[in-house]
């Protein structure tokens, strides 16, 4: 193998970079040559690419976003884009391929793999929605996030005797909502999978308030079927408490990588470089525990999605909730 090529696609996601700069100084230390290509699928079909330096990445472990950018590409999902990207990749000699994204640019890889294309893909997505791994590169950053946003919400919340509800990312996986409400120990959570609705939230509020509680938190994952302002507004109607409202939004996208997603970043580049050097391909690495695994990419595909029952249990151990 002499050439290795690494796409990031989909959202970005902190640990992107510092994966990046892990590929590539694995990469130059074993004489392989790493190519950068350009916004995900949509650059190589576009046969945007070039070579990376050691130079190039020195300092870019610490920033999030990806150098690389990423896209989410509509023509990559048609058979002729899907072709324009195969033969960009012959054309420019690249023997194996490193991909970092989310669900969608997990398929997208499968489409590859059926192509012969040799790659290995890596979970790098805040939402932490590849169900096959424990985590994706970027959860444990934006979790952080949340929580640093929501701590400091609180503490105007709080001087008010206010409630507060704040919307956070995860598209239709509620992992981020259900692990910050349980670290700033939210009143209530909402997310998809619990179905919890606007009638359950008043219900778990007004019980915290009767417990004492000046200020509830309230976190409600996006698309769920309801918005903020609709349980500010039914806090303030039912339960007479004054409440305000926020959609977090990309804050919790941005930033340094947390040391979990730096070092998660760092294992999973390296051993994406040696799994391709000894021809181990048409995988997505994973976690479980402290171990990285390697797992057939449409297996990885396969697996169904989960929620952690248990730890809300413990948020609603919290407040007595039922
Ligand atoms: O998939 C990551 C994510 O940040 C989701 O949490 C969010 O729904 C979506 O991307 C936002 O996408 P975009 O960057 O295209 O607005």
């Amino acid at each position: 193998m002499e050439r290795i090529g690494i796409l990031c696609s989909g959202g970005d996601s902190q640990g992107m970079n510092t994966c990046i700069k892990a590929i590539v100084n694995c990469c130059t230390a074993k004489n392989i040559i790493p190519i950068g290509i350009s916004r995900g699928y949509q650059g190589l079909i576009d046969n945007d690419m070039f070579f990376l330096t050691r130079e190039m990445v020195e300092n870019i472990d610490i920033i999030g976003g990806s150098i690389l950018k990423v896209s989410r590409s509509d023509e990559f999902l048609t058979e002729n884009g899907l072709n324009k990207a195969v033969a960009n990749l012959n054309k420019n000699l690249i023997d194996g391929l490193i991909i970092l994204g989310g669900n969608g640019s997990f398929k997208g890889a499968e489409n590859l793999v059926n192509k012969k294309i040799k790659l290995v893909a890596i979970p790098a997505t805040i939402d932490n929605d590849l169900f096959y791994t424990e985590r994706s590169l970027g959860f444990d950053t934006a979790v952080n996030n949340a929580v640093k946003a929501i701590d400091d919400i609180l503490q105007s919340v709080s001087s008010n005797d206010r409630g507060m509800v704040v919307e956070v990312m995860g598209r239709n996986c509620g992992d981020i909502a259900l692990y910050s409400a349980l670290c700033v120990g939210a009143s209530s959570v909402a997310t998809k999978e619990l179905k919890v609705g606007i009638s359950q939230i008043c219900e778990d509020v007004r019980k915290c308030i009767s417990c004492g509680e000046k200020s509830p938190v309230v976190i409600i994952s996006e698309n769920v079927d309801f918005e903020v302002k609709d349980v500010e507004l039914a806090l303030q109607k039912k339960l007479k408490i004054d409440t305000r409202s926020t959609v977090l939004g990309y804050i919790q996208r941005g930033g340094a990588p947390s040391v979990f997603d730096r070092l998660l970043a760092i294992r999973f580049g390296t051993i994406a470089v040696e799994s391709l050097l000894s021809n181990k391909f048409g995988i997505a690495l994973g976690i479980t525990g402290e171990n990285i695994f390697a797992k057939n990419l449409k297996q990885a595909n396969k697996a169904i999605q989960k929620f952690d029952y248990p730890l809300y249990d413990s948020l609603k151990q919290l407040h007595n909730l039922k």
